[in-house]
């Protein structure tokens, strides 16, 4: 089985509802990064940042996966396909994909504010525990910090996706604006033969435009084409 690889961003969930981050009305507009995304806001008000995680995981409740997560899920049933996402929500695997890799943490598990990369102490909630409150402690008996990826700290994942990429036959990009790194570097180890398709509505700025195939849609017209364009390749 050909094996693809797809790297997810924002887009990718923003038509069930979930906002991006850079798009006009983002996220970042609304919040500053340095207030609720990096060890240093969590250090200063780790009430603020717990609150600010809360409203993102309770927003999981009210959204489903849109038809891009389903057709990239069903995918599975002709390539080897990995997601590897920069996306914290959980929408991939509730649209039923097996391989996913996110590289900058998940909304739904929570870590040791001292270890949080030691699997040890890393802890999936249940929908009734999504409010986590100043007080509840991980097993090491710290504060119960969101296993999330903030700015500035490492992201483990990226060696295990460096790997993907390197083995990919085909290359898939959604809904990111490449401006996050490591993520966006990762496009550099995909083969020089091999293609990279881009679904974004919007144009994405990229040093090497010549290897991109831009799709220009949004994610669910997408990966429609995506697969339309697969089959076309391999008749
Ligand atoms: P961005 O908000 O930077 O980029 C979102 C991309 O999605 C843009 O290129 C949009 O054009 C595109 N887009 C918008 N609507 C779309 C649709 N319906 N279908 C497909 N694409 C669409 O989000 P990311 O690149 O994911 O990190 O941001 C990367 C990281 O920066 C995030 O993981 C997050 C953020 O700060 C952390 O919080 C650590």
């Amino acid at each position: 089985m050909e094996k693809i690889v797809v790297l997810t961003g924002a887009g990718m969930s923003a038509e069930s509802g979930i906002q991006t981050f850079r798009d006009a009305g983002g996220l970042w507009e609304k919040y500053r990064v340095e207030d609720v995304a990096t060890p240093e806001a969590y250090a200063r008000n780790p009430r603020l940042v717990t609150e600010f995680y809360n409203c993102r995981r309770k927003q999981l409740l009210d959204v489903q996966p849109c038809r891009g997560h389903e057709l990239l899920a069903e995918l599975e049933g002709e390539y080897d396909v990995h997601i590897v996402t920069q996306n914290v929500d959980n929408l991939h695997e509730r649209a039923g994909s097996r391989n996913v890799l996110h590289l900058h943490g998940e909304l739904t598990k929570v870590t040791s504010s001292r270890e949080p990369n030691n699997p040890h102490y890393i802890k999936q909630l249940n929908e009734d525990e999504y409010e986590v409150e100043i007080g509840d402690l991980a097993a090491d008996g710290t504060q119960l910090r969101p296993f999330i990826v903030w700015f500035g700290e490492s992201v483990p994942m990226i060696e295990d996706a460096i790997r993907l990429a390197q083995d990919a036959d085909v290359f898939v990009v959604i809904g990111t604006s490449l401006n996050v790194y490591p993520a966006a570097g990762l496009l550099n180890y995909v083969p020089r033969h091999i293609p990279i398709y881009l679904i974004d509505p919007n144009e994405v700025m990229w040093h090497d435009p010549s290897r991109l195939v831009h799709i220009n849609k949004g994610a669910s017209e997408g990966v429609a084409e995506l697969i339309r364009l697969l089959k076309k390749r391999n008749l």
